[in-house]
């Protein structure tokens, strides 16, 4: 008698594995990733896709970088961790790399964005009480709606998005959420003595990418200073020649303190997406704050991530990754300015550099059925392109910043065709 067996196949197995025993806490495309070189990645059954998440801004320099992955394995084979207990022979090399290259005087090393986030709050109100003089238990961090910048309790407590905060509360106090893109609001909320610090995305990412006026943020910057209050750019997923800049937030080529933020968070492509990497950066006088026991992370600092940052940013500098990515990020938009003409439903194009975000119509088709952004990321998938909607209809294109202008047109030729079956 014939056994009879019920066949899975690989992508359904892995998926069914994610959904019956981890937690539901993200909303996957249905995809299983198995590999990835560069800006492709390839799923179990041998599919390619070109790369447009690129990790959440995470694999600027392109999977499995063939200089990461050999620093890896060498460090690998050296050491890993040895604490902040005792110093190691690569931690201040990369300390010095990193203040040289952003121009900043510290910097002080943790491992994921929202390890950084924290960081940098617990600075700015130490640096408030100690050094601006507000009274204790009072100082206040000045955010903008719409804003991310993680998970953890207190940074969803500044959270706008009822998603990160429903069911979560009771919030770490001290923040204040002002509009973004908004300077007499900033001028405005700068009037409370209390205010230690200004915290803000240079382009909301996670929002829908929203660019704000070209002025916006070199003005805040200058409202900051002349009340003494940080301005805090987290970089997290705009830094790291993302928007065609080394940082988004200030032109490479300013040197003047007065022009540039007093502190600079970075994460994600600070290790090429091999290792949790990120930092916060700032000057002698605000990062003097933190004294031995106030602050730490047992794999902050450890030489496996200090040494594949280290390449990772000579990797920015070696291949040219930040006129890469202003050039390709013009070329982008431009082809996909042609489907904003073409199609009524495409609503516009919006970005800077490798960081762009197309906004479609949600609308309902002939037949009743409904035609999301989901849904048409679901047609990029088939058609070899992976992407996701960040908020409600809007999808981001972020690949690699190695992508060639030949790759550019190829993607652009499979989202045109996508939003053809589409329409
Ligand atoms: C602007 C910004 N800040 C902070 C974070 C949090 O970083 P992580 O997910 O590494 O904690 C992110 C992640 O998407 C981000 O985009």
């Amino acid at each position: 008698m014939p056994q009879l067996t019920r066949t899975f196949s690989k992508s359904q197995r892995a998926i069914d594995l994610e959904e019956r025993y981890g937690a539901h806490n993200y909303h996957p495309l249905p995809v299983v990733l198995d590999s990835g070189k560069g800006v492709f990645v390839w799923d179990v059954d041998g599919k390619r896709y070109f790369d447009f998440l690129s990790a959440y801004s995470a694999v600027n320099q392109g999977h499995c970088h063939p200089r990461l992955v050999k620093v890896m394995q060498q460090q690998a084979e050296r050491m890993t961790l040895t604490s902040r207990a005792f110093y190691n022979s690569v931690l201040g090399e990369y300390e010095k790399t990193v203040c040289e290259l952003f121009g900043y005087d510290k910097m002080l090393p943790m491992n994921t964005g929202a390890e950084a986030v924290e960081t940098a709050i617990k600075m700015a109100r130490k640096w408030g009480y100690e050094k601006k003089g507000i009274p204790a238990g009072q100082a206040k961090v000045l955010v903008c709606e719409g804003n991310f910048h993680g998970r953890t309790i207190t940074i969803v407590s500044m959270s706008t998005d009822p998603d990160s905060q429903g069911g979560f509360g009771p919030f770490t106090p001290g923040f204040e959420v002002i509009p973004y893109d908004d300077l007499p609001a900033l001028e405005k909320a700068l009037d409370d003595p209390n205010v230690c610090a200004f915290l803000v995305e240079p382009i909301q990412g996670e929002k829908g990418v929203y660019v704000p006026a070209d002025d916006y943020i070199p003005k805040a910057i200058s409202a900051c200073k002349a009340r003494k209050v940080l301005f805090i750019a987290d970089e997290i997923q705009t830094g790291i020649a993302r928007t065609g800049r080394l940082l988004c937030s200030v032109p490479d080529e300013e040197k003047d303190a007065a022009r540039r933020p007093d502190a600079v968070i970075l994460a994600k492509a600070l290790s090429g997406g091999m290792y949790p990497v990120s930092a916060v950066l700032a000057s002698d006088e605000v990062m003097g704050v933190f004294t031995p026991g106030t602050h730490g992370s047992t794999y902050g600092g450890n030489p496996m991530g200090a040494r594949i940052a280290m390449e990772a940013l000579a990797i920015v500098q070696d291949e040219a990754l930040t006129p890469n990515a202003d050039r390709l990020g013009k070329l982008f938009r431009a082809e996909m300015q042609k489907l904003v003409d073409a199609y009524p439903f495409v609503k516009g194009v919006r970005g800077k550099g490798l960081l762009n975000a197309l906004v479609i119509e949600s609308r309902t088709a002939i037949e009743g059925s409904p035609k999301t952004a989901w849904e048409l990321c679901l047609l990029l998938r088939d058609n070899g392109l992976l992407a996701k909607p960040t908020h409600g209809d809007i999808i981001r294109f972020a690949p690699p910043l190695v992508i060639t202008e030949a790759q550019v047109m190829e993607a652009g030729n499979i989202i045109a065709l996508s939003v053809r079956q589409f329409a």
